[in-house]
């Protein structure tokens, strides 16, 4: 008998045994799957999509997606329709699957993924096809000890993913998710934010013990744990994923911490809540101030505070080298975290834009602040300590409703 075929048969013969052993450690789950075979599939072999010729055992889980057996891999296969897939948290399945095929059309001759594209890049190739059905493929190597549970992860989340329409502003939101980890890192001693922005936003806030406060973009949460600290019962929102999990991991379930877009209403949170919102340099990525500025009102109390910090509009101005000082526009900026790259966008308006919102909604200003460093920006960083000593990079403001 020819040795490389007699080979064969012995694989096919354990994959068939390993498909058999997950069935009935699926079974025993509780989970509802049928064992069953497929061939004339397309499947990848070295790199490229091929007609398989080998009938392989296929799990296919009753609440969406098969589980094959091929030679060399185990692979999940699942598929989204267009639109669901153009709103799935791509960031958190990249990095949590290292395997994974993207691909459409008949005989998948779409591949919308090449290792190290990122989201934005995935889904602008879904949007130039016309392909209607996204297939997401997870390959798993034999060994893979929690292979089961991590398909079944998958699996459970995937209907949460298809729901997912709370978020409707991209501006940024992918930056956001790529910077999570440098800003539960890094950003608590950078600069700019421990010895510049952050002294001049506490310097305006009251007393917060027992208060009711919103951290609104929380990020990674510095403020949040800062307010628990003072002894304040917390709401923490942020639009990125990756940044709630900061937060969470920050303080754990001691602030109340929601995925949210702060384009959209926050009917999580009843009208007249709250007694102070903070939001620390994040209203710079929402376009229409008037729809957050009613919604802020709508859920302090009579007499409650507003305090945020944004770009200071004479900076983005200058240093952008804009033409137009009374337009809002779209900016794009490009940071280097460590040894990423990462475009971050966000508007820039005019100060008449920045009071009437605000003014439009019900709220009085009590203070605005053009923070200069501090001394400890000094040591830190003497050159940039000169420039914001002359140039003002933030704007701080406190209102009251
Ligand atoms: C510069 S960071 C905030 C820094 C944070 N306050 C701190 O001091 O560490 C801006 C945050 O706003 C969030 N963000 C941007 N647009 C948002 C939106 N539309 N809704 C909710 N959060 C948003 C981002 O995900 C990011 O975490």
């Amino acid at each position: 008998m020819d040795l490389n075929l007699k080979n064969i048969h012995q694989k096919i013969n354990k994959i068939y045994l390993r498909a058999e052993k997950d069935y009935q450690a699926l079974n025993k789950k509780q989970i509802s799957c049928q064992l069953e075979s497929y061939k004339n599939n397309y499947v990848k072999i070295n790199g490229q999509y091929q007609l398989q010729k080998y009938p392989i055992p296929v799990i296919s889980l009753q609440n969406g997606g098969d589980i094959g057996y091929n030679l060399d891999k185990i692979f999940f296969e699942t598929a989204f329709k267009r639109d669901e897939f153009l709103n799935l948290e791509l960031v958190s399945i990249l990095s949590q699957y290292e395997d994974i095929e993207i691909y459409g059309g008949r005989d998948c001759h779409k591949d919308f993924y090449q290792k190290d594209d990122n989201p934005a890049k995935i889904r602008e190739k879904v949007k130039e096809s016309t392909e209607n059905t996204i297939m997401v493929s997870l390959y798993f190597d034999y060994n893979k000890e929690d292979l089961l549970d991590r398909v079944i992860n998958f699996a459970n989340k995937k209907e949460a993913w298809q729901n997912k329409s709370n978020v409707t502003s991209e501006i940024s939101y992918d930056a956001y998710n790529h910077l999570s980890d440098h800003y539960f890192n890094e950003v608590d001693t950078k600069p700019y934010n421990a010895y510049y922005e952050r002294p001049a936003t506490l310097s305006l806030l009251p007393p917060v013990k027992n208060k009711k406060v919103l951290d609104a973009g929380c990020a990674a949460g510095w403020y949040t744990d800062w307010f628990l600290r003072q002894g304040a019962e917390v709401t923490a929102i942020d639009f990125s994923p990756a940044m709630i999990k900061m937060t969470e991991k920050r303080v754990g379930t001691r602030a109340r911490i929601i995925q949210a877009d702060l384009n959209q209403p926050l009917d999580f949170i009843k009208d007249q809540e709250l007694d102070l919102i903070i939001s620390s340099l994040t209203l710079h990525y929402i376009k229409d101030w008037e729809p957050v500025m009613a919604e802020f009102n709508r859920i302090l109390k009579k007499s409650g505070s507003l305090v945020f910090s944004v770009h200071h509009p004479f900076m983005d101005f200058t240093v952008f080298d804009r033409d137009n000082y009374f337009a809002t526009e779209l900016l794009t900026d490009h940071w280097q975290p460590g040894n990423k790259k990462i475009e971050v966008q966000f508007y820039r308006r005019p100060l008449n834009q920045i009071i009437s919102p605000l003014l439009k909604a019900g709220f009085q200003i009590e203070e605005l602040l053009e923070p200069v460093p501090t001394e400890k920006f000094k040591e830190a960083d003497p050159v940039d300590y000169d420039k914001l000593s002359k140039k003002p990079w933030f704007l701080i403001i406190k209102a009251r409703k």
